[in-house]
C-alpha cells in the first residue's frame, strides 16, 4: 500500500461565500485513498508584514501556520485571481512565511489551483503565484493544472460543487499531486 500522505490547504480569500474557499473545503471528499486534507489557519489571521515588527518576532499565527506546512507531506494552495495576480492578503501570508527560520516552503510540494468569476478561472493568477514560490523553494506540481472558470455557474450559494465535471476535474490532478508528493 502506498504511504499515507496528510496534506493542507491554504486559502486566499476572506469572502464569506468564496468559491476558492468551496473548491478548498471540497478536497477532503476528493482525496484518493491514503491521503487525509485538513485547512490552514485563515491568512486573514495575520497583520500587515511590517520588517519592524518581525525583527521582535513572529506573530503566534505565523508559527502555528509554518508549523503546520513543515508537519504536512505537502500543501495545496486554493486563490482567486486579483488583477491578474494574487491577493494581497495571500501574499502577505507568504511573505511572513518565508522570513521563519526553517523556512516551511523549502522542498515542499506544492499544488496551485484557482476559481474565478472570470473565463480563465485564475490562470494569471497562478503564474505571479509560481514566480514567487521560486523564491521560496518550493517543490510546485507543474501539471495537471486545476482553474475553475465561472465558477458561479458551478459551485452553489451553500459552497457546493454542482457541476460533476468541475469534481472530477479536480479529483484526477489530487491524485497526480499524491504521486508527485510521494516520488
Ligand atoms: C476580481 N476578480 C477577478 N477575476 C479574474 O478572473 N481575474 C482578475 O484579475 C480578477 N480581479 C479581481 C480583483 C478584485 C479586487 C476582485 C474583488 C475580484 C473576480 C473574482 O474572480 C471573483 O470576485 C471571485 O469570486 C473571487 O474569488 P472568491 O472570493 O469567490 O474565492
Amino acid at each position: 500500500m502506498s504511504r499515507p500522505l496528510h496534506l493542507v490547504t491554504l486559502v486566499g480569500s476572506l469572502r464569506q461565500g468564496s468559491y476558492n474557499h468551496a473548491v478548498a473545503r471540497a478536497l477532503p471528499g476528493l482525496a484518493p485513498e491514503g491521503v487525509t486534507i485538513s485547512e490552514l489557519g485563515s491568512v486573514g489571521d495575520l497583520p500587515h508584514y511590517n520588517q519592524d515588527e518581525n525583527a521582535k518576532g513572529f506573530p503566534a499565527a505565523v508559527t502555528a501556520m509554518g508549523e503546520a506546512i513543515r508537519q504536512a507531506d505537502g500543501i495545496i494552495i486554493v486563490s482567486p485571481e486579483y488583477n491578474y495576480s494574487m491577493p494581497g492578503v495571500l501574499k502577505n501570508a507568504l511573505d511572513w512565511l518565508s522570513r521563519l527560520p526553517n523556512q516551511p516552503f523549502v522542498g515542499k510540494p506544492v499544488a496551485i489551483q484557482s476559481a474565478s468569476m472570470g473565463p480563465f478561472g485564475g490562470a494569471r493568477m497562478q503564474y505571479h503565484l509560481r514566480q514567487t514560490l521560486v523564491f521560496l523553494d518550493g517543490r510546485v506540481l507543474n501539471k495537471p493544472e486545476v482553474m475553475v472558470g465561472l465558477a458561479q455557474t458551478k459551485i452553489d450559494a451553500a459552497g457546493q460543487i454542482t457541476d460533476k465535471a468541475t469534481s472530477d476535474f479536480i479529483a484526477g490532478p489530487l491524485k497526480a499531486f499524491a504521486e508527485f508528493v510521494r516520488k
